[in-house]
């Protein structure tokens, strides 16, 4: 039987009741989310009202709570905006492009005391790519290297964290941060400035 547009292409909101069914069940399949999210072409339309982008630093911005098995946020990068290389608090992480590009770093966690990190890889991912990471890949950081583009990116984050761990690039040391949100549903939450996001 042919496949129809909407099981193609889901839209955004196919898109979510799809990955609710998903992270019903207990063992998540990686591929199958993986493939879910690239399947899905970004409209700006659907995430626009959650877009809200920040003069200094990259803004997270919920979206949907997954019934409590999810964080979906969209991640708004001004040009130059990047995060600190961190891991993701034994979580699945998956990162899909909707508008510009994001450059995605890769490296091997600490080994021993007070050593520079080592870098594993970097990716240039190009708009509806969708990329995964957990700490069993390694630690990563997210840049928007543009001077002159925005970027927009949708994360899917499973089980939901709300703080990890960010590492000094020349010492490997790390320090447990608190993971917030600047907005919620469409909504401007109060900020709050926390260490995981800086500014390039
Ligand atoms: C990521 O881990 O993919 C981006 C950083 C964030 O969630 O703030």
């Amino acid at each position: 039987m042919e496949q129809t547009e909407m099981q193609k292409h889901p839209n955004l909101a196919d898109l979510i009741r799809a990955l609710h069914q998903i992270f019903a069940n207990d063992k998540i399949n990686v591929d199958e989310v993986q493939n879910l999210l690239e399947s899905h072409k970004s409209d700006s339309r659907e995430w626009l009202k959650y877009a809200k982008f920040d003069q200094y630093r990259y803004t997270r911005n919920l979206v949907d709570e997954g019934n409590g098995k999810f964080n979906l946020m969209i991640l708004c990068w001004g040009e130059g905006h990047g995060s600190s290389i961190h891991d993701h608090a034994d979580s699945h992480c998956f990162l899909k492009m909707l508008q510009g590009q994001l450059k995605e770093t890769l490296f091997n966690w600490p080994d021993g005391e007070k050593k520079e990190l080592t870098k594993n890889s970097e990716a240039i991912l190009q708009e509806n790519q969708c990329t995964y990471i957990s700490d069993s890949v390694g630690l990563h950081r997210v840049e928007n290297v543009s001077h002159t583009e925005v970027a927009v990116s949708l994360h899917l984050y499973s089980p939901p964290f709300d703080s990890c761990n960010c590492f000094d690039q020349r010492t490997g040391h790390k320090k447990r941060v608190r993971v917030t949100f600047s907005s919620k549903y469409g909504e401007i939450t109060p900020l709050v400035k926390t260490d995981f996001q800086e500014n390039n």
